[in-house]
């Protein structure tokens, strides 16, 4: 982890030391010469940042790990490689090398989670688009995320990594193990402002509108008055995903059939990401059962009980450490525009047998995207006359979580916010 530090304390400090470089070359220089070459001045194209959402960014991995758990893993490596996503990590037994090398270890004393012994983390291109334009360095399609949207900004004039730039992070972790990724984000915010003369438009998907949020909430409204035009937020999980009780509780394989559920739980109970998300009880009914079993109902009043009947105890300390975060929802301050799938079938709620928490569940399903519930994506509505600035609301009716991002209207709908007044 030391390393990690390094980097991004390095990083930080080049930002910083760019960011006066170009306030001491003179803050008003490049904003002007915007009005030298027509007779008026057109209003500038606002920078956009891409904040991506849970496993919506690259990851690499560095090795020198005292043991592993198979023979035909790793245990040294020169080099950084792609751990997330590279298809060909998460085939039968390799994905144990990847499993023993993704998953975080959480710290009861510090409440907070590290790579096992010999695995060093990192997250690449910060600033740059690519992390989050295919997730899959080799550009599989199946790995398609933000590359719609950037390629549209680029046809509309922007250039990527100038103009319109990513904010990849760690996600799985929350908000509160993310400190020096906010920094980050500042810095990269003023300085693209300050470089086009006028506020930024923030553009995120899924868990990426709650680190936002976060984000928003801890700026000075002066701040926020300055350097933000909008904040366009694309199938936001405001009050948590009811999926993410199926994932802690048995797994999800994602429906990749060579892949275990069972055997991918423990990674995916060691991401805290996946326990902040879980339902919010601002916004789901409290009688609303959630995991049922024959002996046992479990609703969003139940997560303590439910951690501690799952054998998973340290997931009730982690949630007791991030559900304050944004728990509040409070209005983050600056224009937002809150787009959501809906109509598609969503897991809503999870029925087990006597072998909970070892097996499949029935599910039922209830409206939404796919993945976040329809009435976790609408709370953005709250906020409608609780801040100054203008909440639109629109949903797009048969848009699935991660297709939003590939639609024309969605596509169009951006155009718009980003070339009005
Ligand atoms: C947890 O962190 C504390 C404080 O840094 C440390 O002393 C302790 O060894 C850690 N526990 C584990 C199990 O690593
Ligand atoms: C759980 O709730 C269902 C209705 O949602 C009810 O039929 C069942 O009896 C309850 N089970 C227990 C153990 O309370
Ligand atoms: C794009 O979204 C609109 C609005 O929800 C929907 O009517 C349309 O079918 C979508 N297009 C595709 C190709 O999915």
């Amino acid at each position: 982890m030391e390393a990690w530090h390094r980097i991004t304390t390095l990083s930080l400090l080049l930002q910083v030391g760019l960011l006066l470089l170009l306030l001491s070359a003179g803050s008003s220089g490049r904003p002007l010469e915007k009005c030298l070459g027509g007779n008026s001045c057109s209003p500038p194209r606002p920078p956009v940042v891409l904040i991506p959402g849970d496993l919506g960014n690259q990851l690499e991995a560095k090795l020198d790990k005292p043991s592993v758990v198979h023979y035909i893993c790793y245990k040294k490596t020169d080099f950084f490689f792609t751990l997330w996503l590279n298809l060909e990590l998460l085939v039968p037994v390799a994905i144990d090398c990847w499993i023993d090398n993704i998953r975080l270890i959480y710290n009861r004393t510090t409440h907070s989670t590290s790579s096992p012994p010999g695995v060093d983390i990192r997250v690449p291109g910060f600033g740059q688009t690519f992390p989050l334009e295919y997730l899959d360095p080799s550009k599989h399609s199946v790995g398609i995320y933000f590359f719609t949207i950037v390629q549209s900004l680029v046809d509309w004039g922007y250039t990527r990594d100038d103009d319109v730039r990513g904010a990849p992070y760690d996600w799985r972790k929350a908000p509160n193990e993310n400190k020096e990724y906010f920094l980050a984000l500042q810095k990269m915010i003023e300085e693209m402002s300050e470089k086009a003369g006028g506020p930024v438009v923030l553009i995120a998907h899924s868990m990426g509108n709650m680190y936002t949020l976060y984000f928003l909430n801890q700026q000075p409204q002066a701040w926020k008055d300055r350097y933000i035009k909008a904040f366009i937020a694309l199938g936001a999980p405001w009050a948590g995903v009811a999926k993410t009780l199926r994932v802690v509780t048995s797994g999800d394989n994602n429906r990749i059939p060579v892949i275990s559920p069972l055997k991918i739980r423990s990674q995916q109970r060691s991401a805290v990401s996946t326990t902040w998300l879980f339902p919010y009880a601002h916004s789901w009914p409290k009688d609303h059962v959630l995991v049922q079993t024959p002996t046992t109902n479990y609703t969003v009043l139940d997560y303590k009980r439910f951690y501690s009947d799952i054998g998973f105890e340290d997931g009730w300390l982690m949630r007791q450490d991030t559900e304050p975060l944004v728990a509040d929802l409070r209005p983050p301050g600056v224009a937002v525009h809150c787009l959501y799938g809906s109509g598609v079938p969503t897991m809503e709620a999870f029925q087990y047998s006597d072998k909970f928490p070892d097996e499949e569940p029935t599910v039922v399903f209830g409206d939404g995207d796919g993945t976040v519930n329809l009435r976790s994506a609408i709370q953005c509505r709250r906020w409608v006359g609780k801040q100054k600035q203008p909440v639109t609301v629109k949903a797009l009716p048969g848009n699935e979580h991660v297709d939003i991002l590939l639609n024309v209207t969605t596509v169009s709908y951006i155009k718009t916010v980003l070339f009005s007044p």
